[in-house]
């Protein structure tokens, strides 16, 4: 086919794998109808293409296609989940060529929660939701208190009270299809009576102490592998592609959330929750509702105690705000709630020998020593590698010069203590100097790289010692290129660190733009992928595939995907929804200097520091960097930053000041609220301004803007404003 493609129906039998980036364009012009004609069609195309394939052994399509076929049809299901068929081809896990679940967008994010770590973080929670809030210290406020659950989530779509989809958290916005699996736990119910017309039920998925230790007993019997914990045994049965498989396992469902409604379920958590029990969920029976934190810190005390007897593993205890409409009004932060938090059990302890301390250089030039410890089994686990931090933590310094471990040094041959907190890297924490070997020396950091020999140095200020060598370094370019394919960045099925670092060391990818050439340079020709031992013509396509998919891309992933240093996933969705689209971004980045208009724009993003800007300016100075960045840019189709749905919204756009007292809602909810309806807030007043909004004691602002001519409006009249949206 030549030319492109019509956005209209595609015609079947001619989609062309390499024009998935085209087709995922076509479903957003779908009307419903053309999309259920389509679901019609891809189920009728896929059932003939798996009878072909499996019954008659002639496969009429290409695996390449079928996979294609599959994906577009998991896409429009995405978008159009009302009309997700009965017999839809993703429910048909097993089916070969299996290429991994369906993908289903969450229409509300799963989340994660910050955590606690002690008393003291509890009350400063409650006291940042008071201040959000405006509400005083003595001033009454519920919360709720339950276990939180060490398992993996799970979103369960009920639509006119029939499970229609459970989906996994995947990042959060996009997770795995599952619903085959889950529909063979016991504890989800397949039908609702009198539940909302749709309502998402979140929860976790996992497995009992008993029922765990029996299955590795079963897997151990059968010679297959055995899991490490129950987590792992819980994530490792759901994501299954044989629903039979599932549902040998026994998995367990607790609900303590919920996602997309039709309607409320209630005025409160609690009640929330109560109705899910009514409605046939199983919900935590150590529930409470407390009146602050000293009753929250007393039932997580409680919890604690009961630990070991309820049977099934949990990590500490979630604290909500029991008011659902206070929940809305202190909304979201970029990845966690902030009516939420996670009050974690201390870490867990063992003993062992420090056989080596090794350096490893990361995608920043850091050198970190990494412990070699004799495996020992923390809290289920068996640990062999532990981190040691930096050179002053092993030295018993904190960054400031103060003394931890009360001085102790650690020492190659110590016995050392390991604790781990649930995922966090296992940690050296303590040393035991009366079992110190004689001959032991204090360990000294390397002052070149392990891996390019170039000077490592420690600037003023840095805890870590750097490798200078750059881009020459190789464990730096690799540790890059790893980044760049990790699950919140690129992740590309197939290419996992390992391949990369096969395809590194061979020569095949030396920055991240090659990966993007792999098919025009390895598809075909004198090496060819298929080829390498390890791979096959199918394996081959589908990663090329895979690649080709990704193409197409967010522009917050891109961002992270950079692997700039003090830039994380959630710095990279501010700046991508702030700059909205790559020129944009690039644009300001390379013409940021301290001082100038793009620098203060981009430390006036609420989130976004001097040292973070600094990282950025500084990788978009460097020529070799910028270079890079363009070469990949080149390959990749990024997408605008979805803004919220501001339309009708009258503030989108404008640039708002709040100045005096607000009385009615504080200045940090003020802010995000304009925010998401897409003001941009500023502390000052400028020629920029649109409107100032005054409360009680304004003073040089108001005068400012009133000699701008700026529209001023006081709290009531800003609220009038905004409520007509
Ligand atoms: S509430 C908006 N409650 O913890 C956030 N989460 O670290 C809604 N989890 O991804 C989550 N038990 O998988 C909530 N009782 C509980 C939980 C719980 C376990 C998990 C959940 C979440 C993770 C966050």
């Amino acid at each position: 086919m030549t030319g492109p493609r019509p956005h209209t129906l595609l015609s079947l039998g001619q989609i062309d794998p390499r024009d998935a980036v085209t087709a995922e364009i076509a479903i957003h012009e779908l009307s419903d109808t053309q999309a259920k004609a389509e679901l019609a069609r891809l189920a009728e195309t896929l059932a003939r293409a798996n009878t072909a394939y499996h019954a008659a052994d002639r496969p009429d399509i290409s695996d390449a296609e079928y996979d294609a076929l599959k994906r577009r049809n998991a896409d429009i299901e995405a978008r159009f989940p009302d009309l997700k068929r009965t017999d839809s081809p993703s429910e048909q896990v097993g089916a070969a060529p299996a290429e991994g679940f369906g993908k289903v967008a969450h229409s509300v994010a799963m989340l994660s929660l910050a955590n606690a770590f002690d008393d003291e973080d509890v009350a400063d929670f409650d006291g940042r939701v008071r201040k959000y809030l405006g509400l005083p210290s003595d001033a009454p406020l519920a919360y709720t208190a339950e276990p939180k659950i060490d398992g993996l989530s799970l979103s369960l779509r009920y639509q006119g009270g029939k499970l229609v989809q459970a989906a996994t958290r995947g990042d959060g916005t996009t997770g795995e299809n599952v619903t085959e699996n889950a529909r063979t736990i016991a504890d989800i119910p397949h039908e609702l009576i009198d539940a909302p017309e749709v309502l998402e039920v979140r929860g976790e998925v996992y497995m009992s102490h008993p029922d765990f230790e029996a299955l590795n007993v079963r897997q151990q019997d059968a010679g297959q592998k055995t899991f490490a914990n129950p987590r792992n045994a819980a994530a490792g049965s759901l994501r299954q592609l044989d629903a039979q498989i599932t549902r040998a396992r026994p998995l367990r469902f607790f609900a303590y959330a919920w996602g997309t409604l039709s309607e409320p379920l209630a005025q409160t958590q609690h009640a929330a929750i109560t109705r899910l029990a009514d409605l046939g969920f199983q919900t935590n029976p150590l529930t409470a509702i407390c009146d602050g934190p000293a009753e929250m810190v007393a039932h997580y005390r409680a919890i604690e105690q009961q630990r070991a007897q309820l049977g099934y593993d949990i990590d500490g205890v979630v604290y909500k705000v029991d008011d659902l409409t206070l929940q809305s009004r202190l909304g979201f932060r970029s990845t966690t709630p902030r009516w939420a938090i996670a009050h974690k059990f201390p870490a867990e302890l063992a003993w062992t020998r420090l056989e080596a301390i090794d350096i490893q250089v990361g995608r920043t030039g850091a050198l970190s020593p990494v412990a070699r410890l004799t495996p020992v089994t923390v809290g289920g686990v068996v640990v062999s590698n532990a981190t040691l931090h930096n050179e002053d933590y092993i030295a018993g310094r904190d960054n400031k010069g103060g003394e931890i471990r009360d001085g102790k040094d650690i020492r190659v041959g110590d016995w050392v203590q390991v604790y781990r907190a649930g995922d966090v890297i296992p940690k050296v924490a303590d040393v035991d100097l009366s079992k110190r070997p004689e001959q032991s020396v204090p360990f000294e950091m390397p002052t070149q790289c392990p891996d390019c020999q170039s000077d490592a140095v420690r600037e003023p200020g840095d805890a870590v010692r750097r490798c200078t060598g750059g881009l020459i370094c190789p464990a730096q370019a690799v540790e890059k290129l790893k980044h760049l394919v990790s699950r919140a960045a690129f992740d590309i099925d197939g290419l996992g660190a390992k391949q990369v670092e096969q395809f590194y060391t061979d020569g095949w990818i030396a920055e991240p733009a090659d990966i993007f050439e792999l098919r025009t340079r390895y598809g075909t020709g004198m090496q060819q992928l298929k080829n390498r031992e390890g791979w096959g013509e199918k394996s081959a396509t589908n990663l090329f595939d895979a690649i080709d998919e990704r193409r197409k891309i967010a522009l917050g992933r891109v961002i992270f995907a950079l692997g700039i240093r003090h830039v994380g996933e959630a710095a990279a969705n501010l700046l991508a929804n702030h700059y909205g689209t790559w020129d944009a971004f690039s644009a300001a980045m390379r013409t940021a200097e301290t001082g100038n208009a793009a620098w203060e724009e981009l430390t006036d993003i609420d989130g976004v520091g001097a040292v973070m800007a600094g990282s950025l300016v500084t990788t978009f100075n460097q020529q070799a960097e910028v270079d890079s960045i363009d070469r990949l840019a080149a390959h990749l189709d990024i997408q605008d930053a979805v803004r919220p749905d501001t339309s009708g919204s009258p503030v989108a756009g404008k640039t708002v000041v709040f100045t005096g007292t607000l009385e009615k809602m504080t200045r940090a909810e003020a802010k995000a609220r304009a925010e998401t309806l897409g003001a941009k807030v500023s502390g000052s007043v400028s020629a920029k301004t649109d409107i100032l909004v005054a409360g009680p004691g304004a003073g040089s602002k108001a005068k400012k803007a009133a000699e701008l001519g700026i529209e001023t409006l006081d709290e009531d009249g800003w609220l009038d404003l905004i409520s007509a949206s």
